[in-house]
């Protein structure tokens, strides 16, 4: 009996009789000969069917099975350096589980909106198998890099009876006898978190109803929090600093067949080192209203073609700090050398992919946040248990949001987030 294995092990069988089971990815035929690609979750490997090798069922089968069919073929592996994944099996055995007909995506060209309707089997495609695989070993890289760094791991909830980022694109819904949200972020349980554990992170998922109908956004996306107890503002833009590089090291080192697959230019990740780039808001925005292609107005939040004029002018992630407070949100602190900015923190990602992090130092002043809350009419009898960690034991604390698939989609090298999730959830869309 040959070994069952998978396409990711088959380094340590050449020359063995091996056992795969897996799909038809791909398939062509030459007379007596038939090159299945096949792929099995762990990677792509071509398997050759040579009538002389195998029973007529078998090769007759094979003919006839159409793309994605499940299959198991039995053969020996060789090392071949033209094969795509380096290894090729000359199959002996097999059968086909199931047959399909009429798969849906054919290696032609496909519209974005087909693709997305189709995304239950999408998922299977080379190119979206290599960007959820990047996606896994980003989480996975955020989690070492806390936990390394004594960090715990601190689930927020997912419904919620306050606004965290405004008001304007909470999702509403019916809670029993009364309204709640669907959470936003989960800074301010993470806040909880910090007071109690030190240094926490969040992470899971966070829901906002925009309805723009941009490259950048999800109504459903992934955010990491981290919140970290007696931290400054310029402490979490280390931190961030030091994890983006962690993570990116990472993806690198686990991940280099799929970013192979991706065809991503490797030298703007591996460049990717400490220290990035720091612009203070009033010197991104001289340099935008000097820049001719920018509409940008001062005092304004940036847009997103502002985002991407100032961080093309690096190969680092570019850290923009001191936006007007008017523009950004309640509990962040205001520089006590200008009361009119906020210390705070964007992280625009390079190639133009806009902001990946937001973060801030928090009010820790019980009276200032209050006023806070007030001027940015909050009910305020659902922000006291908030306002308790500033009555018992407050101490100047600091944290920041990273979007996972913003992240995702920058070191994949992805024009669109909508890749970057397995189900996106957009406003035009929830379905599959
Ligand atoms: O800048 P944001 O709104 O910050 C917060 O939510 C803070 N409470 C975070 C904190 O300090 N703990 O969002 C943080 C990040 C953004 O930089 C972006 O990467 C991502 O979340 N993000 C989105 N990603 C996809 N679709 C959307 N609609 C997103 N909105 C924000
Ligand atoms: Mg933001």
């Amino acid at each position: 009996m040959a070994t069952i294995t998978t396409v990711s092990q088959l380094a340590n069988h050449v020359g063995e009789s091996v056992t795969l089971q897996g799909w038809i990815a791909n398939k062509s035929s030459k007379g007596k000969l038939h090159f299945v690609q096949f792929r099995d979750g762990s990677g792509f490997c071509q398997c050759v069917l040579f009538v002389k090798n195998v029973s007529p069922e078998l090769f007759e089968e094979v003919g006839r099975a159409g793309q994605e069919s499940s299959i198991v073929l039995t053969g020996e592996v060789k090392a071949d350096e033209r094969a795509p994944g380096g290894f090729e099996v000359s199959v002996t055995d097999g059968r086909v589980l199931q047959n399909a007909v009429d798969y849906p995506i054919t290696p032609k060209e496909h519209g974005a909106d087909f693709l997305l309707s189709n995304r239950h089997l999408w998922l299977r495609s080379k190119r979206q198998w290599a960007i959820i695989r990047v996606r896994d070993a980003v989480a996975m890289a955020i989690r070492r890099f806390f936990d390394g760094r004594g960090f715990i791991n601190l689930d927020a909830p997912m419904f919620t009876p306050n606004a965290c980022e405004g008001t304007s694109n909470l999702f509403e819904l019916d809670y029993f006898e009364r309204k709640a949200y669907l959470t936003q972020s989960g800074q301010l349980y993470g806040e909880a978190g910090a007071m109690a554990h030190g240094r926490i992170y969040t992470f899971g998922p966070t829901f906002r109803a925009e309805k723009s109908k941009t490259r950048r956004h999800l109504t459903e996306f992934w955010m990491m929090e981290p919140e970290v107890a007696f931290a400054d503002l310029g402490d979490v833009m280390e931190l961030a600093e030091d994890m983006l590089c962690f993570v990116v090291q990472e993806v690198l080192e686990r991940r280099r067949t799929e970013l192979e697959v991706l065809e991503r230019d490797l030298s703007k990740l591996e460049c990717i080192q400490k220290p990035f780039p720091r612009l203070k808001y009033a010197e991104a925005a001289k340099i935008l209203l000097e820049h001719p292609d920018s509409e940008f107005v001062d005092g304004d939040d940036l847009g997103a073609p502002d985002e991407t004029i100032l961080s093309n002018m690096y190969d680092r992630p570019l850290m923009i700090t001191h936006y007007p407070a008017e523009v950004k949100s309640f509990y962040m602190k205001r520089d006590p050398e200008d009361p009119s900015k906020a210390l705070c923190v964007d992280v625009l990602g390079t190639e133009g992919v806009g902001e990946m992090i937001g973060g801030s130092q928090r009010e820790d002043d019980l009276d200032t946040l209050l006023e806070r809350i007030r001027e940015h009419d909050l009910p305020e009898q659902y922000f006291q248990w908030y306002l308790d960690l500033r009555r018992y034991g407050s101490v100047p604390h600091s944290g920041f949001g990273l979007g996972l698939e913003r992240t995702v989609a920058w070191i994949c090298g992805i024009e669109h987030v909508r890749e970057a999730i397995p189900f996106p959830r957009m406003m035009y869309r929830i379905e599959p």
